[in-house]
C-alpha cells in the first residue's frame, strides 16, 4: 500500500489473487510422482561418482560438496559446467551452466582443456558459461535473486555456487553473529532451492570445510564448521585427498541413497575414472 498508494481493500484484493495463481497448499501425490519424473542428471565425468549420485548431479536439488582445500570442489564445479552441454545420451542436458564465483578461481583455460577432452568446440563451451564473480554475500544473495530472466533467456540448466559459504564465514565473524549467518545462508540456499524446482535444474555449491585435527578417532564428516544444507533436501559429498591426483567421495546424509564411498580422479582432461 505504501509503495504503490493503493487502498487496502485492492491490496487485500490484489494479494488473495497471487495466492491462488501461486498454487499454494496441497496436492495428490500423482503430481509429486509426475515432477519427480522430470529429474534429470548430469554426468561428473567419473562412472564411479556418478554411481555413487545414483547416475549424476540431480536436477530439481541442490547438491553440495564439502572438503578441505585442493580437494577438488573447484575442479568438479568446472567439470559439470562443461558437461551439463553435453547432449543426454554423452552425460549432459544439453544446456547452459550459471556459474557464481565467489572466490575468484574460474579458470577459463581448465574449460578449454576439459571441453576439447569431450569433444566440444572450447570457445562455445565458454559461451555456455554465463559467468559472475560475486564479491561479498550481499551480492551472491542478489546474483541469485535476479538469476530468474538470465535462466529463462540462457537455457540454464546447472547454477554452481563456488564456494557457497566463503563470504558468508568471512563476513560473520564470532559466536554472536553465527544466528544471522545461518539465517542468511538459509535464505540464500531456499532460493537456489527454489529456481531448481521452478527450473527443473541442477544446483551445485561448495563448501570449504577443515579437516578435524582429531578426526583419526571421529567422523571425519562431522568436520569443523560442518556442512550448511541440513534443511534443505540434496546430496552432500564430502571429499578428501587420496594419493597423488586421486579423490575420495563419501556420500552422507542422503535421503534415500546409502552412505557409501567412489575414488574418482582429477587429470589433464578432467575429472575421470581412476586407470587401473
Ligand atoms: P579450495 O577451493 O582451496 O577449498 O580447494 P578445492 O576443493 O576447490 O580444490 P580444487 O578443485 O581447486 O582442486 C585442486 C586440485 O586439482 C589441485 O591440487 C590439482 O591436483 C588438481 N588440478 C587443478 N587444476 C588442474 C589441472 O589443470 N590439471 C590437473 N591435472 N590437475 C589439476
Ligand atoms: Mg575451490
Amino acid at each position: 500500500m505504501a509503495a504503490t498508494g493503493l487502498g487496502e481493500k485492492i491490496a487485500q484484493k490484489i494479494i488473495m489473487a497471487a495466492r491462488s495463481a501461486l498454487d499454494l497448499g496441497f496436492k495428490t501425490a500423482d503430481l509429486i510422482y509426475e515432477q519427480r519424473l522430470k529429474v534429470n542428471r548430469i554426468s561428473t565425468g567419473s562412472k564411479n561418482l556418478d554411481r555413487l549420485l545414483g547416475g549424476g548431479v540431480e536436477t530439481q536439488s541442490i547438491t553440495e560438496v564439502f572438503g578441505e582445500f585442493g580437494s577438488g570442489k573447484t575442479q568438479l564445479a568446472h567439470q559439470l559446467s562443461v558437461n551439463v552441454q553435453l547432449p543426454p545420451e554423452a552425460g549432459g542436458l544439453g544446456g547452459r551452466a550459471l556459474y557464481i564465483d565467489c572466490e575468484g578461481t574460474f579458470r577459463p583455460e581448465r574449460i578449454v582443456s576439459m571441453a576439447m577432452a569431450k569433444g566440444l568446440d572450447p570457445k562455445e563451451a565458454l559461451k555456455n558459461i554465463i559467468f559472475a564473480r560475486a564479491y561479498n554475500s550481499d551480492h551472491q544473495m542478489l546474483l541469485v535473486e535476479q538469476a530468474k530472466d538470465i535462466i529463462e533467456e540462457n537455457n540454464i540448466k546447472l547454477i554452481v555456487v563456488d564456494s557457497v559459504t566463503g563470504h558468508f564465514r568471512a563476513e560473520y565473524l564470532g559466536r554472536e553473529s553465527l544466528a544471522d549467518r545461518q539465517q542468511k545462508l538459509n535464505r540464500h540456499l531456499h532460493a537456489l532451492a527454489r529456481l531448481s524446482d521452478i527450473f527443473n535444474l541442477a544446483v551445485f555449491v561448495t563448501n570449504q570445510v577443515m579437516a578435524r585435527p582429531d578426526a583419526f578417532f571421529g567422523d571425519p564428516t562431522r568436520a569443523v564448521g560442518g556442512h550448511v544444507l541440513f534443511h534443505v533436501p540434496g546430496a552432500r559429498i564430502y571429499l578428501r585427498k587420496s594419493s597423488e591426483n586421486k579423490r575420495i567421495a563419501r556420500l552422507v546424509d542422503s535421503p534415500y541413497l546409502p552412505e557409501a564411498e567412489a575414488v574418482f580422479q582429477i587429470t589433464e582432461e578432467g575429472i575421470t575414472d581412476p586407470r587401473e
